[in-house]
């Protein structure tokens, strides 16, 4: 039965599912998430099994095209990344149109969009080769707009890569080498980097995928639908989140580090603050990637030799929220992004760049999401809504209201 049918039938009932709790948008064949037993997939392959094993362009591959990649599918993919990594001169008159204090999210959705005027041939994607392309040159040019976002912010020139090395760690000598100045990958924090891009990688139909899907079903082209899901991460209920922990964490142990005030503030209803990292739509045990970070975040400390205070404070939290009942009965878990953000800062990575770090991750997953979508011919996507407002009434002259 199609959709007007069961409308007719029905006299124009609709679904109402406020926030889309139950609502499936799609078939996809890339994730598979169940919230109930904390599993998370990228096609097939486990989370865990991924984290500890696979590179982070092997994920991008999998999650882009269904398979992992041989090694002369993988060299190749990287090859033709690397052939596409320039990104046209002009684009630094508009970095430099933004000022210092402009926020990374906001600089990279911006520069984002603005590809598409140096690359028009990414819009029109009626083959898979169109698409292929298109592809290709989002994933090599979108780490040099994340390095260059913060090379503004800490008022370092501009920089490309260095062909010879990995895309993790190129990414991490685009946004690190000073001027002048040799730069070794320290490759304790380019396994980190990899295992968290990998675990940010792909989660389903969340609200920046959605996005994603809904703005690419306009046929905006690849590069629009992906400036649109990074203004969708940059939200503190969403990617915003690491930045919101630390900035939580740091508050608490400048106010004396008592953890029990903010739980209590948390379960406040009166008080807007909520436990920033806590909490996930689907996961109602535990988020796995959060059992992946936590550990990794003790592992990266330890190797590096940072200390932390914030991390006992994390921890702190966490201990209470699991003993307590407000957090137990609304199975309210630590999420992806609590224990992330600890990792970005003992890397060096400043606070208001966790959220890009995170969209730099979740770009293959959204560039999968929109293929899937394109080549399964999804139609535009467009919600309806139950109306609430005023009955007919008549316009009433400007003296008379
Ligand atoms: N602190 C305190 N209370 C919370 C929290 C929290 N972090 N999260 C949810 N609750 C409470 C709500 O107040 C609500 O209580 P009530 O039933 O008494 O009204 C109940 O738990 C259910 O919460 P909802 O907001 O209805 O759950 P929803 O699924 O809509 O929201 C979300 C999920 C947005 C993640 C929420 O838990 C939250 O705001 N968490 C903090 C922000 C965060 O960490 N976001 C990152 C999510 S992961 C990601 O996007 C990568």
């Amino acid at each position: 039965i199609d959709i007007s049918t069961l409308r007719a039938q029905t006299g124009g009932l609709i679904t109402l599912d406020r926030g889309f709790k139950n609502t499936g948008s799609c078939e996809s064949a890339i994730t598979f998430l169940n919230g109930e037993e904390g599993i998370l997939r990228y096609r097939g392959y486990s989370i865990e099994d991924l984290a500890e094993n696979a590179s982070f362009l092997e994920v991008a591959y999998l999650l882009i095209f269904g398979e992992l990649p041989s090694e002369s599918e993988l060299n190749k993919f990287y090859d033709d990344i690397k052939a596409e990594s320039n990104v046209d001169e002009e684009m630094h008159k508009i970095l430099d149109g933004f000022p210092k204090s402009a926020h990374p999210m906001g600089v990279v959705s911006s520069l984002t969009n603005a590809l598409i005027a140096f690359n028009p041939s990414s819009v029109n994607v009626e083959s898979k080769e169109d698409m292929y392309n298109a592809i290709i040159k989002l994933l090599a040019k979108f780490p040099v707009l994340c390095a260059w976002a913060l090379r503004k912010r800490t008022g370092q020139p501009l920089d490309y890569g260095d062909d010879s090395l990995g895309y993790v760690e190129n990414v991490l000598k685009m946004m690190f080498k000073k001027a002048n100045q040799n730069y070794e990958v320290d490759p304790v924090i380019a396994s980190a980097l990899n295992k968290l891009l990998i675990l940010h990688a792909d989660h389903e139909q969340n609200c920046s995928t959605s996005t994603v899907r809904v703005v690419g079903s306009s046929h905006a082209g690849l590069f629009a639908s992906i400036s649109a899901g990074i203004s969708a991460l940059w939200g503190p209920l969403h990617g915003g989140a690491n930045q919101a922990v630390i900035e939580m964490l740091e508050g608490i142990k400048e106010d004396g580090g008592d953890t029990k005030k903010y739980m209590q503030k948390a379960k406040d209803k009166e008080d807007p603050f909520r436990l920033m990292g806590f909490g996930h739509r689907v996961y109602k045990n535990f988020d796995p990637r959060a059992r992946i970070i936590k550990k990794s975040a003790d592992d990266v400390l330890g190797n590096l030799g940072v200390e932390d205070p914030i991390l006992d404070i994390a921890k702190g939290l966490e201990k209470e929220a699991l003993e307590d009942d407000y957090f137990v009965k609304r199975k309210l878990y630590p999420n992806v992004d609590f224990y992330s953000g600890i990792i970005y800062r003992a890397l060096g990575i400043p606070t208001e760049m966790f959220t890009v770090m995170f969209a730099l991750g979740r770009l293959p997953g959204w560039i999968a999401q929109w293929r899937e979508m394109r080549l399964g011919k999804e139609p535009i996507g467009r919600p309806r809504q139950v109306y609430t407002g005023e009955k007919l009434r008549s316009y009433k002259p400007m003296d008379q209201r």
